[in-house]
């Protein structure tokens, strides 16, 4: 019996605009998804297609238990971690000899397959790796860790990632002209955003400009435009979405002390808040429980 487990991802900067090429800086995450996987001729597992894709790839036979604390369809990479935590705890119960980058290009190939075509590359890194990780074009880089006090609010309101990727793309055909300087304007958000992960303060005031320009992309929603105005009036930094918007999640870069009042300002407007901080491990081996 091998038990593994692989963290959640936000971005804090660039989603959407990453689809385009332009630079993007995602992190992972403390909430995690923790996978058990044993070596039996009779099986049993959760009925996904992740999981079944997983053991497909990996070419033997054996039972699943999932213990996911990460929400699903909430724009925190639940699927990529359950996916990479699934290949690790494979690799480890049948000693198969993946190395961590075997795992990250495997979990990104069965995001694609089950998700027909449209997959994150980033998730699947983040949650292999741990950390922040800057992508830019086709590449991504791990930034040295930073400490930073956040609360992610999922808004409850379900939402397709491949729907808002194309809403955009939709969007960036019948008006290049404003959508393509506003793809720019992201990127140098990001790029001004990258000299300051060690400055909450200004950090915050880049998640706030981020935030503007996503909205004029049209991925806000009603739901999470409330909880990020509760949580930069309850004294966060910055808020903005993260992930695709339309639903979903946003994040606060909080002060310290402040990051519980920022939590019950977002469960005030119907949101499930959710305190964390960076995870700098990605992949890891669990004591079987
Ligand atoms: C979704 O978490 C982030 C998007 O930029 C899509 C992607 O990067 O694949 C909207």
């Amino acid at each position: 019996m091998a038990t593994w487990s692989a963290p959640g991802k936000v971005f804090l900067f660039g989603e959407h605009a990453v689809v385009y090429g332009k630079m993007g800086i995602a992190m992972a995450i403390r909430p995690r998804v923790f996978v058990t996987v044993r070596d039996t001729k009779r099986p049993s597992r959760a009925k996904s297609p992740y999981i079944d894709s997983c053991f497909e790839a990996m070419g033997v036979i054996g039972s699943v238990y999932i213990n996911s604390q990460i929400p699903s369809s909430s724009g925190l990479g639940s699927s990529a971690a359950v996916t990479v935590a699934t290949l690790a705890a494979i690799n480890d119960e049948f000693n198969l000899n993946k190395t961590r980058e075997d795992i990250a290009a495997m979990a990104f190939e069965i995001e694609k397959t089950v998700q027909k075509g449209r997959a994150s590359p980033t998730d699947t890194t983040v949650s292999t790796y741990g950390g922040i990780v800057l992508i830019t074009g086709g590449s991504r880089r791990r930034l040295p860790p930073q400490n930073m006090h956040l609360v992610v609010g999922d808004s409850l309101v379900s939402h397709s990632t491949s729907r808002m990727v194309e809403q955009v793309a939709d969007l960036k055909k019948r008006h290049p002209e404003i959508v393509d300087p506003v793809l720019d304007a992201i990127q140098g958000v990001s790029m001004s955003a990258i000299h300051q992960l060690s400055n909450p303060r200004e950090l915050g005031r880049y998640m706030n400009m981020n935030n503007s320009l996503l909205e004029v992309l049209g991925v806000g929603h009603p739901q999470l435009a409330k909880m990020i105005l509760a949580s930069r009036q309850a004294g966060a930094f910055g808020a903005k979405i993260t992930g695709a918007g339309g639903g979903g999640s946003m994040v606060a870069l909080c002060p310290k002390q402040l990051k519980h009042r920022v939590a019950k300002a977002i469960e005030s407007c119907d949101g499930r808040a959710i305190v964390t901080a960076i995870d700098t491990e990605g992949v890891r081996k669990e004591k079987n429980v």
